[in-house]
């Protein structure tokens, strides 16, 4: 079944290029990113992995950790990570799942019979500090991620999970954030005391609360 948002991930024993792991405990109170790829020793894929171990720093500040799926086994993955440095001049970072019997694939809906019968889609999942699905995304085998976008979201998912704002279109890191419905105009005044602009009586606009 689909795993939708605001659902507890589900747990999962995995063989990984870092040894095996069992998903929730290695997350612990961190969160995570779990992403698939289709297939190892592939193009997109290479540059995909590559950025994301450049990106590594980028996902501790934010407390996340990273780690990735396919369905190819353990050595496939490790002979296939020599390349991804080769390639891209990035050592693989962090964790990938050998999944050669698509006992995870399933568990997350991973494989798409009418894109592919045998490989998973590129999908990402964001994992919350309390273990639940904060975002899904799927990608087609022909389409690279922009994992940059997947911090960027990470950054709206911590800072709303503190304060009562969302983030606008094309939000970024320290940009202007709306507050949200449920906070009167009373209430905003204390909770943010930078003060707000009303757009329109549904559209308050503040600064950063944590800037
Ligand atoms: C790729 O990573 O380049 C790729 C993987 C599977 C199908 C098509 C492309």
């Amino acid at each position: 079944m689909a795993i939708r948002l605001g659902d507890d991930a589900p747990d999962f024993t995995a063989e990984t290029t870092q040894g095996e792991l069992r998903f929730l405990e290695w997350k612990g109170d961190s969160w995570a990113v779990l992403f698939s790829h289709p297939k190892d020793f592939t193009p997109v894929c290479t540059t995909e992995l590559g950025a994301v171990a450049a990106l590594k720093p980028e996902f501790d500040k934010r407390n996340t950790k990273v780690i990735g799926l396919s369905v190819d086994p353990v050595d496939s993955h490790r002979s296939w990570e020599t390349d991804i440095e080769d390639v891209t001049g990035s050592p693989v970072n962090f964790p990938m799942i050998a999944d050669p019997d698509r006992t995870i694939a399933d568990l997350y809906d991973m494989i798409h019979p009418n894109a592919s019968d045998t490989m998973t889609v590129r999908s990402v999942f964001v994992v919350g500090a309390d273990n639940k699905i904060k975002l899904t995304l799927t990608y087609p085998a022909s389409t690279g991620r922009n994992f940059d976008e997947i911090l960027r979201v990470i950054d709206s998912l911590q800072l709303t999970a503190e304060y009562k704002v969302a983030t606008p279109a094309d939000w970024k890191d320290g940009d202007d954030v709306i507050i949200t419905a449920a906070v009167s105009d009373e209430e905003a005044a204390e909770r943010f005391p930078k003060g707000f602009e009303a757009k329109k009586p549904y559209l308050r606009l503040t600064p950063q609360p944590n800037k």
